[in-house]
């Protein structure tokens, strides 16, 4: 269990692409707390998908904080791009950065939340030499790379051993995010397990996305 507030985050990947703004007031109204922009490469991960001028653009139709998700082989040539868009948190994966501690800062010193991203088959302890220097720590539940996947199970046994690491070693301000699979019938466990940032696209986007957001939060 987490002491953080439940955050919902809405994937735009999810959302139609020819009706965003459509789409984000849909979420402003259904009470989403952050809008997750999910950025691919072509790379680290086969699809392509958004660049710093979608974040620039939907800048300037939400004030919703835009939580950036760099699927990116070399995050550290997009960090301030994104941030000069107007992302607000910003994420990039453990996998493939090499001076994390590093990149975290130069984040941070763009005015931004940074985040380190950790794929399912990750060790935990990727995370625990540079979770002091980062603000949320984004463990995947999938695969990156596609919406709509199955939720992978041992998330949750991930998620509780990286709380309690947390909370034992005078990090409890980290938030713990989960992307991946991410529905109203498995919220209420991946809150239990210690996270309190819930992506979700399909889970979100696949049905009435204001009944589907309040019952996620609910607990
Ligand atoms: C997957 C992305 C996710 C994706 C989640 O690589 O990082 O953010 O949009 O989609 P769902 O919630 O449908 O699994
Ligand atoms: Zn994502």
């Amino acid at each position: 269990m987490t002491s953080h507030p439940i955050l919902i985050a809405p994937s735009l990947l999810a959302a139609d692409l020819l009706n965003i703004e459509r789409d984000v007031r849909v979420c402003e109204g259904a009470g989403a707390d952050v809008l997750h922009v999910d950025v691919m490469d072509g790379h680290f991960v086969p699809p392509i998908t958004f660049g710093p001028a979608f974040v620039e653009r939907l800048r300037t139709i939400t004030t919703m904080p835009l939580d950036v998700h760099l699927m990116v082989s070399n995050p550290d040539h997009q960090v301030e791009q994104f941030a000069a868009a107007g992302a607000h948190w910003i994420s990039v994966h453990a996998e493939v950065t090499p001076h994390l501690h590093r990149t975290l800062h130069r984040i941070k010193a763009l005015g931004c939340k940074s985040g380190v991203v950790l794929n399912p088959a990750t060790p935990l302890e990727y995370a625990f030499e540079a979770a002091g220097d980062a603000d949320f720590i984004l463990l995947m539940s999938v695969n990156p790379g596609y919406g709509g996947q199955a939720f992978i199970p041992s998330f949750l046994g991930r998620c509780e051993r990286l709380r309690s690491w947390l909370d034992a070693n005078g990090l409890s301000h980290v938030q713990i995010e989960v992307d991946g699979g991410i529905k109203t019938d498995n919220a209420r466990q991946v809150i239990d397990a210690g996270a309190n940032v819930l992506v979700s696209g399909s889970g979100v986007f696949g049905g009435p996305v204001g009944d589907r957001i309040a019952e996620m939060r609910r607990y």
